[in-house]
């Protein structure tokens, strides 16, 4: 950079800075655009325009709070509470409907799905599994085989008042502890065990399998039932479906018969109100295997 006094640009006739780069490369003095200008005015405008209305600078003890009052807590509470007002729409709706109901009105079905899955997200996953997928001796509640029945009002029951929960209602049932309670010998247990493995073709002692049937039929298949399919109303399991509550090897069955497990279920009525049993009894329908 050199030169201190003005020159005028002999090519445009524009006066120069008096700034050169390069040797000849000199900087032309020219004025900003008028459209650049105005639109610099016009956010200067518009810039102290929004410091009035709206909150913006801070002082020695909060900030400037603007004329129109307005903050960012306000307008998300006004948010929440539209959402619950739309919200709350639907729980009236929900509160009223059948099940029966819920299912014909794709809205409804909807919110209720939405709002069952966080219900179960915070109190069923602990022990069924974030998808619902169970683990030994809580069932996976997305296939299509039920202890206690899959109908819609059975559902609900169930999870209103458990299963061998502390509510009176309850529902109840106690698979004898043909082991620890020596109502059956050792050889039996093993036997019933390998007849229970052969109903799912899992059995690798025909002998024993067959000598099982016989304990099976004298002890079992007044819950099991005849064929081994299970009771619903009694919560026995179908025990030739391949699908184990607490495990399908040899040692797992041993220990069922054993001991007669008698898993518990919390019942829900009290703790979750009417309309949220509904909500979730919906999403565990929504998962598919329901009737
Ligand atoms: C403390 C653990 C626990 C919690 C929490 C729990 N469950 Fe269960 N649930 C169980 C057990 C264990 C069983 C199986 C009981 C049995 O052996 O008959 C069960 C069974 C069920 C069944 C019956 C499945 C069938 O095949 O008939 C349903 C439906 C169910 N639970 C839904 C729920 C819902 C919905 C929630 C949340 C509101 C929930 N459970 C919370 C432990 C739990
Ligand atoms: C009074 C009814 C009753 C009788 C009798 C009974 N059970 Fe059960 N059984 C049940 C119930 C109920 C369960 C489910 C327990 C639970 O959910 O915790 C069950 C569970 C089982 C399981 C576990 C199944 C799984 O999916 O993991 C096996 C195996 C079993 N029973 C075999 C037998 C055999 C073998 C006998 C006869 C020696 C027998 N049961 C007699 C009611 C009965």
């Amino acid at each position: 950079m050199s030169g201190h006094h003005k020159e005028v640009d002999a090519v445009t006739g524009v006066e120069t800075t008096g700034h050169v780069w390069d040797g000849d490369l000199k900087e032309l003095n020219k004025p900003l655009p008028r459209w650049w200008l105005w639109t610099f005015y016009a956010c200067i405008v518009w810039a102290i325009g929004y410091w009035v209305v709206y909150p913006a600078w801070p002082t020695m003890n909060g900030y400037t709070e603007g004329m129109w009052n307005w903050s960012a807590r306000a307008a998300a509470m006004d948010e929440v509470k539209a959402g619950h007002d739309a919200q709350a729409q639907f729980r009236d709706e929900l509160a009223k409907a059948t099940l029966g109901d819920v299912k014909t009105k794709p809205e409804l079905l909807r919110f209720a799905t939405a709002y069952g899955q966080s219900v179960f997200g915070t109190n069923c996953s602990p022990c069924h599994g974030r998808g619902a997928q169970g683990s030994p001796g809580y069932p996976n509640l997305n296939d299509d085989d039920w202890l206690w029945g899959g109908k819609p009002e059975d559902i609900v029951q169930t999870i209103a008042f458990g299963i061998r929960s502390d509510h009176k209602d309850t529902r109840i049932s106690a698979m004898p502890r043909f082991g620890m309670d020596s109502v059956l010998k050792p050889e039996q247990i093993s036997d019933a065990a390998e007849y229970v493995l052969s109903l799912s073709s899992k059995s690798t002692d025909k002998a024993a399998a067959e000598r099982g049937a016989a304990v099976f039929a004298e002890n079992c298949a007044a819950c099991h039932g005849e064929k081994g399919t299970g009771t619903q109303e009694m919560g026995a399991p179908n025990l030739t479906d391949a699908i184990w509550l607490y495990g399908g090897d040899k040692a797992m069955v041993v220990e069922s018969i054993q001991t007669g497990r008698g898993g518990i279920m919390p019942a829900w009525k009290g703790r979750l109100d009417d309309t949220a049993i509904k909500a979730v009894a919906t999403y565990v329908q929504s998962l598919g295997g329901s009737k």
